[in-house]
């Protein structure tokens, strides 16, 4: 019999390139894909699953609490790998209310359901369930800022700084007690900065491409100095499945490509990028380049140590930034701008 998994958050951007992988490799997992479809979620990033037989979409709010009862009674959910969130920092600047209705709400219905259909009491697994994992996908933000060195591992404190951040880390911390209290088997990813195909244009590197393609300014916060940890998408979706599947119950994993690059750095290489593949007309793309007020509160620095998902379950970054970054480029220019 096959296995239904329930992913959340699958038409954004890392579900989005997420859903196809694992929907072709698990042929044997039913995926019910829920997403709500707010502005972050698109289903063009989906065509790729139309004739899959075993993808499915249902458009919803993880918070939906009848909802979300339903689709684990009615599909019987033996497995949930969460995406969805509200995940701008920017955003959650000017409007903190979604990211904690969504982040910290809706991690907590999904929980509850999955506790509800999978375990008969505390520390009690029903018959039959005892492989249902939960695996819950945060991000390296949770940590708060690094100096100029040091690396973020799974035992740094917490010190979310952003209503976003804060969000996440409430979140990583509900799913923690669902293991200590109730004893779920649940697992939690934090990555670094993803990159690649599929991302929404609010974001820095899409920002940069498009800003590019139309002649304007293209606006970098502060000096350019913050430096961020950046790492292929399908590396971490990679990674995803590897813990989903070989994690141990409770523990997190740190996920990264020690790939560190600042804002400069990284606007200067994609300008590179489409000097060689788009010429301007006069001048480079790098002329376009223009500081703006920072963002209040902004994290310096991100870094993560991802030696213990290396040590304990083999995982490996395929890309590194120079070649992800190319292929990132690449399908922008021909899909988006
Ligand atoms: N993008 C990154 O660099 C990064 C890094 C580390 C961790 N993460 C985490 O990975 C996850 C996915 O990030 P992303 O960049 O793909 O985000 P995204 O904003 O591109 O996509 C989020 C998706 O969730 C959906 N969604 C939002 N609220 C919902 C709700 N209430 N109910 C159902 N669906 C809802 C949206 O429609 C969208 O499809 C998030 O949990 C994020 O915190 C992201």
């Amino acid at each position: 019999m096959s296995e239904t998994i329930l992913v959340t958050g699958g038409a954004g951007f890392i579900g989005s390139n997420f859903v196809p992988y694992f929907c072709a490799k698990y042929p044997g997992y039913r995926v019910i894909n829920l997403d709500k479809l707010t502005y972050a979620g698109n289903l063009d990033n989906l065509k790729e699953c139309a004739d899959m037989p075993n993808y499915r979409f249902v458009q919803g709010d993880i918070c939906d609490e009848a909802l979300v009862k339903e689709l684990f009674e009615a599909n019987d959910i033996r497995g949930v790998i969460h995406f969805a969130a509200e995940s701008h920092v920017d955003n959650s600047i000017t409007g903190p209310k979604a990211f904690i209705e969504t982040n910290i709400g809706g991690t907590f219905n999904l929980l509850e359901n999955a506790r509800r259909h999978w375990m008969s009491a505390p520390n009690k697994v029903k018959p039959g369930f005892e492989n249902c994992r939960f695996h819950h996908i945060s991000t390296d933000e949770v940590y708060g800022t690094l100096g100029e060195t040091g690396l973020f591992r799974e035992d740094t404190p917490y010190a979310p700084n952003s209503p976003y951040s804060a969000s996440k880390a409430s979140s990583d911390f509900i799913v923690r007690a669902y293991h200590h209290t109730y004893g779920m088997n649940v697992t939690t990813s934090n990555c670094s900065n993803n990159y690649g195909p599929k991302q929404h244009g609010e974001k820095l590197i899409p920002t940069i491409i498009r800003k590019c393609v139309a002649e304007e300014p293209i606006p970098i916060y502060g000096q350019g100095t913050n430096v961020r940890d950046w790492l292929y998408v399908l590396d971490h979706c990679k990674a995803i499945d590897l813990i989903f599947h070989q994690g141990k119950s409770g523990e997190t994993y740190n996920v990264g490509g020690f790939n560190e690059r600042n804002n400069l750095q990284l606007v200067h290489k994609i300008c590179a990028l489409l000097d060689e593949r788009r010429p301007r007309k006069s001048g480079k793309y790098a002329d376009l380049i223009t500081f703006v007020a920072d963002r209040p509160g902004h994290d310096l620095r991100y870094a993560i140590d991802s030696t213990k998902l290396t040590r304990e379950l083999g995982w490996k970054a395929d890309e590194n930034f120079d070649s992800g970054i190319v292929k990132t480029v690449d399908w922008y220019l021909q899909n988006r701008y």
